[in-house]
């Protein structure tokens, strides 16, 4: 397993490795390594000859007020937990490196797409996500990329972003990895004390309680968002960020459960933001 720092060095290494007619996979993650990233991981190794693993923790889709000097990094780990699986290189680039003195280059997708859910609540997040993807697909040159259903809104704008621009990549995502009693896995995690993992649960047992409910018949979307923020209110120390179900094909609005619904949470734990989501199909 090889690491790359510079972009350049790796931008010719994937070239090479494409001029001898391997298929690359690429995984993008900001590092701190849990089992959610390494199920990408393996899904790559098992589409792909060559395994390409980015860590990265992006500047530029945080906003001014948001956790990029304190997200959690540990690239030694990392490595570490990448060189026990089918890996050829990782590349984890410098700041500076990617984003050159003057930097002014922007992808950005319009619409509801990005103003919805998180987009909503992280302004520019969005665009920082697809800047930095599009970076990496150019530098790593991949023909398969894979995403999580963890961040279903992102997985979704990369699609989008993918068909619109032409991008010869097929987009694969991977469900989510959760903890044996339920709460997905996160890097943001560790921000949790003991009392607040504990609350957290709740995100995962709403989501289970409106699938029931709409398993159960309930039709009604107002209600079942209404059943969801009451269940997360009784958690003493959760601070609601949005709770939405929209059509989970492009984010539209819906009005009843019907056909492919995403429900969709963003909840604050003190100063934690945590998201988790789950699609409904009646
Ligand atoms: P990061 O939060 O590190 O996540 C990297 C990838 O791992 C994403 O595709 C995310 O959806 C996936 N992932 C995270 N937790 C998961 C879980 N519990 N189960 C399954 N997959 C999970 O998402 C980002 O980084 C960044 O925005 C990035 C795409 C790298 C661009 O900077």
């Amino acid at each position: 397993m090889q690491v790359f720092n510079d972009v350049k060095e790796m931008q010719n290494w994937c070239l090479n490795k494409k001029r001898q007619g391997q298929k690359i996979g690429l995984v993008p993650t900001m590092g701190y390594l849990h089992a959610g990233h390494l199920s990408l991981v393996k899904e790559a190794g098992r589409h792909c000859d060559i395994v390409v693993v980015s860590i990265f923790v992006n500047p530029t889709q945080f906003g001014p007020n948001e956790d990029f000097d304190s997200y959690p990094r540990d690239v030694e780990s990392d490595r570490k937990k990448l060189a026990e699986e089918k890996v050829d290189a990782i590349f984890a680039p410098s700041a500076r490196d990617m984003y050159r003195e003057g930097y002014n280059s922007w992808v950005e997708l319009k619409g509801e797409i990005t103003s919805k859910l998180c987009g909503g609540s992280r302004e520019g997040h969005f665009r920082g996500v697809t800047t930095v993807v599009s970076k990496l697909f150019n530098i790593c040159q991949p023909d398969k990329a894979f995403f999580g259903q963890k961040d279903a809104q992102q997985a979704m704008i990369i699609e989008k972003m993918v068909q619109e621009l032409n991008f010869p990549i097929t987009i694969v995502r991977v469900p989510i990895v959760r903890e044996a009693d339920g709460l997905a896995l996160s890097s943001r995690n560790v921000y949790l004390d003991e009392e607040q993992r504990r609350q957290a649960l709740v995100l995962s047992r709403s989501l289970q309680k409106a699938r029931q409910l709409a398993e159960d018949g309930e039709r009604n979307v107002s209600r079942l968002k209404q059943e969801i923020r009451k269940m997360i209110e009784a958690a003493t120390q959760a601070n609601i960020d949005y709770v939405e179900i929209y059509d989970a094909e492009d984010l539209g609005d819906v009005e009843e459960i019907r056909g492919s619904v995403l429900i969709a949470l963003a909840v604050k734990f003190g100063n934690t933001r945590l998201i988790d989501n789950l699609i409904v199909e009646v």
